[in-house]
């Protein structure tokens, strides 16, 4: 059975969705360990009500590299497949990178690359696009880049706040984030250049 290590930072329903999702047999995984770099995490309180390993490693004031070998040696000690950051708020190193190559996905509440970096849904609204979405990528040591793994678009209102757009989206990262884990899990994908192809049975 393959293992899943979910780092999270906040609220943690992207988190949620995955595990109702293994916990429903729909990805043929188990999540080994959930870590959050900050311990007030909502959603590290929900790991522990369902009874998953959880681990918290506060970022606060840690070098990067300090931090990462950290989480490196919690993610190998769990012998985690594939790592998966679920509104993680940190920046990984280049050594986190090499560590799980290819293992590492994240999911951003853009059209990447539009929008990168923080307050996505919020800089969409303001730059007036009339599409916005979500993105699950592999990781790379650059901010929300890497090989798009899948996408999906919802429109933008004229009536629309911040608020409304997120939640909107929302609904597609916790259907779209499963949907490439069981790509990425399965290894039923190559990579050309930048560009990440799903092989047909996978998708
Ligand atoms: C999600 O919208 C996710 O896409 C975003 O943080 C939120 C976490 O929500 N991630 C980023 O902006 C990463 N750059 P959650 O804790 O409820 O899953």
């Amino acid at each position: 059975m393959k293992r899943l290590g979910i780092l999270l930072s906040g609220r943690g329903s992207n988190f949620e969705a995955i595990a109702d999702q293994v916990a429903a047999g729909q990805i043929d995984a188990e999540i080994a360990v959930v870590i959050s770099s900050r311990p007030e995490a909502r959603g590290l309180e929900v790991a522990r009500r369902r009874g998953l390993k959880t681990l918290c490693i506060p970022s606060k004031g840690m070098d990067r590299e300090a931090y990462d070998a950290l989480l490196i040696h919690e993610l190998r000690d769990h012998a985690v497949d594939l790592v998966c950051l679920a509104g993680f708020m940190r920046l990984l190193s280049a050594s986190f990178v090499r560590a799980f190559p290819e293992r590492i996905l994240n999911i951003h509440p853009s059209l990447l690359p539009a929008f990168p970096g923080l307050d996505a849904q919020k800089q969409a609204l303001e730059h007036g696009v009339k599409i916005s979405g979500c993105t699950v990528h592999l990781v790379d040591e650059f901010l929300d880049a890497g090989p798009i793994v899948l996408q999906a678009a919802v429109p933008v209102r004229d009536d629309d706040t911040v608020e409304s757009l997120s939640a909107r989206i929302l609904v597609e990262e916790h259907r779209i984030y499963s949907a490439a884990i069981r790509i990425v899990l399965g290894g039923q994908f190559h990579i050309e250049g930048r560009r990440l192809i799903a092989h047909p049975r996978a998708v």
